[in-house]
């Protein structure tokens, strides 16, 4: 199947053509021209010996693939000869991308270097995510691992800087370095002995460890194929190693993220996978590109800590968590009380007690806490003493109000 989207991009560029088949990747790479490719990107099955599924979010279609195999060494032999197509149908400046996880990474590393060479070795990309588990009987997964190789030793490359890091000094940043006799990193300085600038200064080169949020229940590209990646990790890829208008092949497309990737890029794009579902879903996404927004990426992490510092500063030396997104909750106790949770919250700046400590009801009731801790800044009529509280709600002074109760209350103080 051969399609080609009439959709505009941004700049007005009409969209570069994509197309879907569904095929074994290895009889179409087969049919394809020696050095026709600028990308490929793999994403096969991990060698995870399971069948993956997974079904849209109102659950009108399920989709699934296979990954079992009898032994490492079937693994092992599938995917030699698709790399062995692949390498043959990069050009000499092309890269390839091999995306796994922690089940196959040792063997397709091990091919790798068999089929393009260890020289053509050029990075081990970290793809490095947050994820909640319960379970503590081991480490939690938390990556997947992308071999980035090269059919030649010259190879498109864009590169992406950084931020400095708030460690580096004004020095670093103003004066060029060189290495001494000893491999020393120093600063250069001319005949005089004067340091010598650095000149424009663009940043910290992207380094091979890459902090993408994994696609959420909630993300708008979100399709309910199993083991999807977010379209911004594609982007990144294929925005480092091809220019616009290359052609990007993604022999085991599944959903078709590395393809809405490239169209979005202005990329020129082929995808192909076994599942005709997966090859109906991915033409489906090309009509129709969507790129999440991550927030995560775009403001940082730290854009989710909304909890109040100076709230969480008089919680210090209490064993907590600290809460975030959370009008009711400032942080949670790490022991529980009586099976139940222990929320605890800071009365804010013109909030009444009353106010503060039905927030903190609000919050805590509907997780069964049964002690919830409200901590009192400035006391009023409507507090504790003359009014009762929610079921389970305690109030605590914040030490300024306990200093000043006790100086008020002082029997010497006459
Ligand atoms: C890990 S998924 C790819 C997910 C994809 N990157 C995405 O973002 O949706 C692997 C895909 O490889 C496909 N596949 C497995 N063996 C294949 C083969 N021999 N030829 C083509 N596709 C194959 C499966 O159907 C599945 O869709």
């Amino acid at each position: 199947m051969t399609i080609t989207p009439t959709r505009e991009i941004e700049d007005d560029r009409p969209v570069p053509p994509c197309s879907v088949h569904h095929d074994d990747c290895l009889s179409f790479l087969r049919g394809m021209a020696a050095g026709s490719v600028a990308l490929v990107y793999l994403d096969p099955p991990f060698f995870t010996r399971r069948v993956h599924r997974l079904h849209t979010r109102d659950r009108t279609m399920s989709y699934s693939f296979d990954d079992v195999w009898e032994s490492q060494e079937e693994y092992a032999a599938f995917l030699r000869e698709r790399l062995e197509e692949a390498h043959r149908v990069l050009a000499e400046n092309g890269s390839l991308f091999f995306h796994c996880d922690r089940n196959a990474g040792h063997v397709a590393r091990g091919l790798l270097d068999v089929v393009f060479g260890a020289a053509n070795f050029r990075s081990e990309i970290i793809w490095h995510y947050r994820r909640w588990s319960s379970g503590s009987s081991s480490l939690l997964p938390a990556h997947q691992t992308i071999y980035y190789y090269t059919r030649s030793g010259s190879f498109v490359f864009h590169p992406v800087w950084g931020e400095y890091s708030p460690a580096t000094n004004v020095d670093q940043l103003l004066q060029r370095r060189e290495r001494d006799a000893f491999q020393k990193a120093v600063y250069q300085r001319d005949r005089s002995g004067r340091p010598i600038p650095s000149g424009d200064k663009p940043g910290v080169p992207l380094s091979d460890v890459w902090d993408i949020p994994y696609l959420n229940p909630k993300a708008r590209e979100r399709t309910g194929y199993p083991t999807q990646k977010p379209v911004v990790l594609l982007e990144r890829i294929i925005g480092l190693a091809t220019n616009p208008g290359d052609l990007v092949l993604d022999p085991f497309c599944g959903s078709g993220t590395a393809l809405v990737a490239a169209l979005l890029l202005g990329r020129r794009a082929i995808g192909v996978d076994r599942s005709p579902a997966a090859v109906e879903l991915t033409r489906k996404r090309l009509a129709d590109p969507i790129r999440s927004r991550s927030r995560v990426l775009e403001r940082g992490r730290e854009s989710y800590r909304t909890a109040d510092a100076e709230s969480l500063a008089l919680l210090t030396g209490l064993d907590c968590v600290p809460v975030h997104r959370n009008a009711g909750v400032d942080a949670i106790l790490k022991q529980e009380f009586d099976d139940s949770p222990v929320p605890i919250r800071v009365q804010r700046a013109g909030e009444t007690v009353a106010e503060a400590a039905a927030k903190l009801h609000r919050a805590g009731g509907p997780k069964g806490a049964k002690r919830m801790f409200l901590v009192v800044q400035e006391p009023d009529a409507t507090a504790a003493e003359t009014r009762p509280l929610p079921a389970g709600v305690f109030v605590i002074d914040a030490p300024a109000v306990a200093i000043r109760r006790l100086l008020r209350d002082d029997p010497d103080d006459s």
